[in-house]
């Protein structure tokens, strides 16, 4: 699916992050697995992640992030109608986070529902939420993308345990008088699916005592092939929304990939010709949060000033289905229409 943005102007008018506090590094890492923090740094730039207590879940930390972000648009929860939350590790499969969420925050005439595309949820949401208010269906929108991945992980294997953290983030999506959404493009590869799952629990193959035996309850991952994927799509998606929208590569200020792995990263960068001074990097210090990655690197390009009014800023994100989603948007500055 790829579209450019006509007509009505939307755009992100508040932004907020959480991540837990418990800060879980490779040294740690190295203790539990054979794995060091050398090998960690080399292979995927990862230095440390965040990891949820064990009484936190996914409502625990959206509800923070979300917070920041309705404070900084300053308006009124009550005010928004919808909620989307992006996520592979809801606190149940229902009643979902976005339910409990717009409850807790009083948002009590809003639509809610939980959103599931790997590690690009927060890019289909955000699409999704776009499309939602551009049609007139919506006034309001909440978006969070996060994850609670240490909760899925198998701690005792070495090739993915070491790559994930917990985090969200959220954005409050408005119409506004100029600049915002430019474009989107998304797509889904399920051929690929494989190759990024989690087999246990769902209706193909229910929870029972061999299932937990089996480890079916872990993500699996066939790292290379995710690498390979990881590496392409990063490219094209952004390519072909980039001539979509009739704008060259120059032209982009702030350049957010999902933060998988720096390599990944990297390759991308140098593949697209975005100048490393332009690339939004926080993997080392959060891992792979999923659909966590973006908001948070948003969070942070706005905490160092690169967010400005007019900045162009791509976000590419890809992840399990396999899935992937790129949108352009014209930075404003949080006042909406
Ligand atoms: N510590 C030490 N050695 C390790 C570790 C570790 N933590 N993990 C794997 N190795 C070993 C392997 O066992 C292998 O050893 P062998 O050759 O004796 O069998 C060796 O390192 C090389 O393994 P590769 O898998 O080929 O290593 P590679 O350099 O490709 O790096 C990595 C692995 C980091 C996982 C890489 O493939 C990667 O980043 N893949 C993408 C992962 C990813 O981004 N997944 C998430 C996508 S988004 C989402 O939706 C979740």
């Amino acid at each position: 699916m790829i579209g450019r943005v006509d007509g009505t102007r939307i755009s992100i008018t508040g932004l907020g992050s959480y991540a837990p506090e418990r800060v879980l590094t490779n040294h740690e890492l190295a203790q539990m697995v054979d794995t060091s923090h050398e090998w960690i740094v080399e292979r995927t730039g990862i230095r440390e992640r965040r990891i949820a207590r064990p009484d936190e879940a996914m409502t625990d930390l959206a509800l923070p992030a979300a917070r920041q972000a309705l404070e900084q648009a300053q308006v009124d929860p009550a005010s928004v109608d919808l909620v989307i939350v992006a996520t592979v590790t809801p606190d149940t499969m229902f009643p979902t986070t976005s339910a409990l969420l717009a409850d807790a925050l009083g948002a009590s005439d809003a639509a809610a529902y939980d959103l599931l595309a790997g590690c690009t949820g927060f890019m289909y949401a955000v699409a999704q939420a776009y499309g939602m208010l551009a049609g007139g269906l919506s006034r309001r929108a909440l978006v969070v993308g996060g994850d609670v991945l240490s909760k899925i992980i198998n701690w005792r294997d070495r090739r993915t345990c070491v790559l994930f953290g917990d985090g969200a983030g959220a954005v409050v999506l408005d119409r506004v008088d100029g600049g915002g959404f430019v474009g989107f493009e998304l797509g889904a590869d399920g051929a690929g699916g494989i190759h990024l799952s989690l087999p246990g629990g769902g209706s193909r193959t229910p929870t029972t005592a061999e299932t937990i035996e089996q480890e079916k309850h872990f993500v699996q991952m066939n790292g290379p092939e995710v690498f390979r994927f990881a590496t392409r799509v990063l490219v094209s998606s952004a390519e072909k929304l980039l001539a979509e929208c009739g704008r060259s590569i120059d032209e982009v200020d702030v350049y957010v990939p999902h933060q998988a792995n720096v390599r990944i990263i990297d390759h991308a960068a140098r593949k697209l010709g975005v100048p490393e001074e332009k690339v939004v990097i926080n993997v080392d210090r959060y891992g792979n949060t999923s659909s966590g990655s973006i908001p948070l690197a948003l969070a942070d390009a706005a905490a160092d000033g690169r967010l400005r009014p007019g900045a162009l800023v791509l976000m590419t994100g890809m992840g399990a289905g396999l899935t992937w989603g790129s949108s352009l948007i014209e930075w404003t500055d949080g006042v909406a229409a």
